[in-house]
């Protein structure tokens, strides 16, 4: 036995562990970036070599794996309830006066801010965190352990020793704010969807199978409720400092109150301060104190008659609305516009809101001119609350009605059943429509031509390029007529044009924008129809029958090629040598051989990388999952498989192949 080795990663990571909590938890780092890297380094290097003393709750697992996982539902040992809501001071005096009658004695309130994230539960045993649940439905949820070990602020080694040998700890995980920011601006620039807020964010981030990404993205937590039969004191505020002693983030703003006055001091205050957060709050919340009181006060079916939620006012403005714009997306769906007098709202100013739809519009009997109440209600746009009827004179403008025909091109407007949305049905002649259409056919995840939607706007307005197919016939001498067009860019431009003739059918598929096919549902319909022309021969019928596609989708993709506009444009990009059909490559490494097997990769490889292999075991139809269990088929195995894995793999009796056995058996 090597002990000089394992007593150093025994300390590296104790270090570490202190160093993370010194950065994460008490934003007081006491060495550089660069110096905790080298330990890192060093203790990664260490254990990498010494696999015999692997401990997947070593600093190092922060890092997060590849590995996807399905998420395995864990039943809560006590259930997540939820908090009744207030939204007044009054609501709030009624359940202090309510909470001292039934108790008849004096009592405590501990008030502390309630964090918008997303609740998670912590399972401790002997000081190690070894299980982290979402709420779900309140009785089960999800066992996120790998994704919530990469959450640097969250112990995975408590310090001390005085803590219960088993208890859950319960808090809010959170995205902050400028990471918020980081990442919905780095997602519009991939041309993905944003992110609402920041809850969305969190609790998004956190149901991803790939915990890499999870950590990548630096989420925090604060806690606030400890569970469990034996616990440090008999009191909640000691509880949460015991909690606060042992590692766990537990915020500053917890405070003791005695009086109603105290606790309304503490709304106030908390109200106008909690924009100098980095984190979003929503209320605050109050519970008694004493457990033993806690008990007494016990439960309704939903929540303590012990606690509450007091939540804050969204914050509103007061402006005029000046006009109603209506803009015209990809699919032709219409949506309205309020255009305000800019005002300020949470500290941006405001200039245009979100009226939705058409019935949005009825049900607030809007006219022009009027005083109107904006709220930034956790979505990216501000949406329009009311109307303040009271300060509408007889110089009011208009009454705003839905347009009946589209702004762009004339043609009058239908709403499909059952939707609230109005279209333009003139597809192929309304511009923004095709615009649209030819942004979305060069986006990277599409096409990957490289224009933005400056450029497709010009391109469109010269003439030269009315639907996709004209990007494969412009001339490098066409562009350099136009403005802000040289050599060089004509050049890019053309090149890249080329390339896109080598992306995959599937791709292609995408890019054509018909409605409802995204990119998963275009790569199952490429490799069940292979080709353009069995997809444009196709019934309904035969559509649903492939899995995962339902009507809605199969009856889109029947009348995008019952249009003859639509298949005109396909063969022209065939004709220029847009690939419409699989490639043989393509298909000859697809095949059933793993057709509803669970495999598991672990280890390191040496021929091809995890990510290859993961794509070999889906392109042979089996799914990689992240855990060995009894339904696991087999696991392959690279170098360094981990200890724990090889243990229960032979207890369960799962066969173990290497790569080369791996490979052999997809050749065979
Ligand atoms: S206590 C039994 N304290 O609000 C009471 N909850 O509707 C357990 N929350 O699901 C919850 N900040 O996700 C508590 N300081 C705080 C909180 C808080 C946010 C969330 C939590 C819970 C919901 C209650």
């Amino acid at each position: 036995m090597n002990t000089i080795p394992k007593e150093r990663i025994e300390k590296l990571r104790i270090e570490l562990n202190r160093h993370n909590y010194n950065y994460y938890v008490l934003s007081m780092p006491e060495i550089s970036d660069f110096e905790y890297d080298v330990l890192m380094k060093e203790l990664q290097t260490l254990e990498a070599d010494y696999p015999e003393f692997a401990d997947s709750n070593s600093p190092t697992q922060r890092v997060g794996s590849d590995l996807s996982k399905d998420f395995e539902q864990v039943v809560h040992r006590y259930p997540m309830l939820s908090l009744g809501n207030t939204y007044s001071e009054g609501e709030v005096r009624d359940f202090y006066e309510r909470t001292a009658r039934f108790l008849n004695e004096p009592f405590e309130i501990v008030a502390e801010l309630k964090y918008d994230g997303t609740s998670i539960s912590l399972l401790y045993e002997n000081g190690t965190l070894v299980r982290a649940i979402t709420r779900g439905d309140g009785t089960r949820g999800d066992d996120v352990t790998a994704n919530v070990k990469t959450i640097r602020s969250i112990p995975l080694k408590l310090f001390g020793k005085d803590f219960p040998e088993q208890f859950e700890m319960r808090g809010e995980i959170l995205l902050p704010w400028p990471e918020f920011d980081r990442l919905n601006k780095e997602r519009e620039e991939q041309e993905e969807p944003l992110f609402a807020n920041p809850r969305n964010a969190a609790s998004g981030t956190l149901k991803l199978q790939n915990s890499a990404i999870v950590a990548s993205r630096r989420l925090d937590a604060y806690f606030y409720y400890m569970l469990g039969e034996e616990l440090p004191t008999d009191s909640h505020y000691g509880n949460l400092e015991a909690a606060r002693s042992w590692g766990f983030k537990v915020s500053d703003a917890v405070r003791k109150c005695t009086t109603l006055q105290e606790i309304f001091e503490y709304l106030a205050y908390w109200d106008k301060e909690r924009k100098n957060l980095p984190v979003a709050t929503d209320g605050v919340v109050l519970k008694v104190n004493s457990l033993r009181q806690q008990k007494n006060l016990g439960f309704t079916a939903k929540s303590p008659r012990w606690a509450i939620a007091y939540k804050f006012q969204a914050e509103r403005a007061v402006t005029r609305l000046n006009s109603v714009s209506y803009q015209v997306g990809r699919t032709g769906a219409v949506t309205p516009v309020a255009n305000l007098e800019p005002v300020q709202l949470s500290g941006t100013i405001v200039k245009r809101a979100s009226l939705h739809n058409a019935d949005i519009i009825a049900g607030l009997d809007l006219y022009i001119g009027d005083q109107v109440f904006v709220e930034k209600g956790g979505e990216i746009i501000p949406k329009i609350v009311g109307v303040d009827v009271n300060s509408r004179s007889i110089l009011i403008g208009e009454k705003v009605c839905f347009i009946k025909k589209c702004p762009e091109c004339g043609t009058a407007l239908i709403r499909p059943e059952g939707e609230a949305a109005y279209y333009c049905p003139n597809e192929t002649g309304c511009p923004p429509q095709i615009k649209g259409r030819i942004e979305h056919f060069v986006t990277r995840k599409a096409m990957n031509i490289n224009i933005g939607p400056e450029t497709v706007e010009d391109l469109y307005n010269a003439g030269y390029v009315k639907n996709p197919a004209d990007l494969y016939v412009v001339k490098a001498a066409d562009l350099l007529r136009l403005e802000r067009w040289a050599e060089k860019s004509a050049d890019n431009f053309i090149k890249s044009v080329d390339a896109s003739k080598q992306i995959p059918f599937e791709r292609v598929l995408f890019a054509l924008g018909i409605r409802y096919v995204g990119e998963t549902v275009a790569k199952k319909l490429a490799y069940a129809f292979h080709s353009i022309e069995s997809l444009e021969a196709t019934t309904i019928g035969q559509l649903i029958e492939v899995d995962e596609i339902g009507e809605r989708i199969a009856q889109s993709v029947v009348s995008y090629f019952a249009n003859s506009k639509n298949r005109t444009l396909v063969n022209r990009l065939k004709e220029y040598g847009v690939q419409m059909s699989l490639s043989e490559a393509a298909l000859s490494t697809r095949s059933n051989k793993l057709s509803g097997k669970s495999v598991v990769i672990s280890g390191t490889f040496a021929l091809h990388s995890r990510d290859e292999y993961k794509q070999m075991i889906e392109q042979h139809g089996g799914k990689n999952v992240g855990s060995v269990s009894g339904k696991t088929d087999f696991i392959l195995a690279g170098e360094n498989m981990g200890p724990a894995k090889l243990e229960k793999a032979a207890k369960l009796g799962i066969q173990i192949l290497n790569e080369n056995e791996f490979l052999m058996m997809l050749e065979e």
